[in-house]
């Protein structure tokens, strides 16, 4: 495991871009996993502009969101597909076929999870799969739990979730109380994993997950025994390091 301690939010997304920047300068037609959420946003912003400066080209990279809520269509504002579009996406040359991001409404999820997984598998894998963490450890929606979740499922979201997210949406009653995201398998398979994180709130999960217990009541503790990991952190997130 590798922890790389930056001074402060625009530090570490910059550090960021750049491991993701070199991954498809090594391998244009690299597979992303990618993360939503505040934390990334300026790690997009970056990469957005690394595009526009002419370094880095995704015509022939493959992207796998982690995760999507349950119910909530592409259109839909709150939604990771529009999050990802509107973000992101919309501002680079990636081809929109090579866009995977779970379906919310899928009718039939079991097949849609099942669907997922393959998709994956039949692209090679993921080269570099990008992580935020959840103030109570999660990991893509692997919320705490008594056992690890392996592959792409449907998750009851965590009170404390639902809580965190509220920021997002009018009120806390419009959060949506399930979404489907890639299991704790899913995650390891991915050749690299960098994890982000920003602010003091992310402190204590940090804690545990690099140097706490591998316990599945901390979902991002699994880590400890990914071969190729970097914790890319600013001075809040990793203030009980040391
Ligand atoms: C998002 C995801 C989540 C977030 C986590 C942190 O796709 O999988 O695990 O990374 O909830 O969210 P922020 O960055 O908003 O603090």
């Amino acid at each position: 495991m590798r922890i790389i301690c930056t001074d402060n939010y625009e530090q570490m997304s910059k550090k960021a871009a750049n491991i993701v920047a070199s991954q498809i300068i090594l391998k244009p037609n690299s597979v992303l996993g990618l993360a939503t959420g505040s934390t990334p946003i300026g790690m997009y912003k970056q990469l957005i502009k690394t595009y526009k400066d002419g370094h880095i080209d995704f015509e022939e990279v493959t992207t796998f969101n982690l995760d999507e809520y349950y119910g909530l269509n592409k259109q839909n504002e709150q939604s990771y597909y529009y999050y990802m579009y509107e973000n992101f996406f919309k501002y680079i040359n990636i081809d929109m076929n090579k866009v995977n991001i779970p379906d919310g409404t899928a009718v039939n999820i079991d097949s849609e999870c099942l669907e997922y997984e393959r998709k994956i598998r039949n692209c090679g894998g993921i080269d570099l799969q990008v992580l935020g963490i959840g103030t109570n450890g999660h990991i893509g929606f692997n919320e705490p739990d008594i056992k690890f979740e392996a592959l792409t499922h449907i998750v009851e979201l965590d009170e404390q979730t639902i809580k965190d997210n509220s920021r997002f949406f009018n009120s806390i009653k419009d959060v949506p109380t399930k979404a489907i995201s890639m299991g704790i398998k899913t995650i390891m398979r991915a050749k690299k994993i960098i994890l982000l994180a920003s602010g003091i709130e992310k402190s204590d999960a940090i804690y545990k997950a690099i140097y706490g217990k591998i316990t599945p009541n901390l979902p991002a503790s699994v880590l400890q025994l990914h071969p190729d990991v970097t914790f890319i952190l600013d001075k809040d997130a990793a203030s009980k390091l040391n």
